[in-house]
């Protein structure tokens, strides 16, 4: 009796600290296995660091109940490797216009990957701001669906955009509030925090006159302070690449960083 009255005490006074992990948008076809290299090195040097990987190999999973390529399913076996991986395949829901039967195609075609290089869950990109019921079912078919090592699919949602105190948190583990360049992380900061350990944060374009590796480690903090669930950031610059087809040059900063 004793004992248990010490530990509810115990329990009473530590705190549990949500921990911010890392979201990549791996939108880079794995031509050798030096593609991924930089995300496999930041995953076993912080192994308990949890990585949320989106695997995009056609803006979607290519065709109806196709396999992946070969050079998919040998990089992400690689990656499955890491028990800090976390892996969503990419649907596109072109801002709730996109057919319906389209996205849940999308959805079984990912679930149909074989184990060894399958998905642990689903991420929808241009999910419609304002609540569509529509994700709804997009969320029940990810959570009713076989995915290889988890008993119920990963959903996470991307309206990239602050949706308020939305019912969509009821639907997906993570929902990206804010994805856009430095310039307009800076305008919108404070970001609103209606459930930060369901948010996560993707700044691009982290780049420009005053932009230092201080000025990482201090946006950094400012995330992790806030509790945000997960957070990536790249100096790629929009206005001349696409922000997602490599690494930055900021990547390993960018982790540890998240890992300090
Ligand atoms: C992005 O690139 C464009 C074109 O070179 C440049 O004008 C702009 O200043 C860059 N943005 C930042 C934030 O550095």
């Amino acid at each position: 009796m004793l004992v248990l009255t010490a530990l509810s005490a115990l329990l009473a006074v530590v705190p549990v600290y949500a921990t911010t992990g890392i979201i990549v948008p791996l939108y880079q076809f794995p031509s050798t296995s030096a593609t991924w290299a930089p995300l496999e090195t930041a995953m076993s040097t912080f192994p308990s660091m949890q990585f949320y990987i989106i695997i995009n190999p056609f803006s979607g999973p290519g065709d109806a109940d196709s396999q992946p390529d070969p050079a998919y399913q040998s990089s992400i076996q690689t990656l499955r490797t890491h028990s800090n991986a976390l892996l969503v395949g990419y649907v596109a829901t072109g801002d709730g216009t996109r057919a319906s039967a389209d996205v849940l195609q999308d959805i079984e075609t990912y679930a149909g990957w074989d184990a060894s290089y399958g998905m642990d869950g689903i991420f929808f990109d241009q999910t419609q701001t304002g609540f569509d019921a529509e994700y709804t079912s997009y969320s029940d078919a990810v959570r009713n669906t076989a995915w290889p090592g988890r008993a119920t699919g990963y959903v996470i949602m991307n309206p990239g955009d602050d949706i308020g105190n939305s019912d969509y948190y009821s639907l997906a583990d993570q929902i990206v509030t804010f994805e856009d360049t430095f310039a307009k992380f800076q305008q919108e900061s404070p970001i609103p925090l209606p459930h930060p350990a369901q948010q996560s944060v993707i700044i691009h374009t982290f780049t420009g006159p005053g932009v230092s590796d201080q000025t990482l480690s201090s946006v950094v903090q400012t995330i992790k302070s806030a509790g945000f669930a997960s957070t990536y950031i790249t100096d790629r610059n929009i206005s001349v690449e696409d922000v997602y087809a490599d690494f930055g040059t900021d990547f390993t900063q960018f982790v540890a960083d998240v890992a300090a």
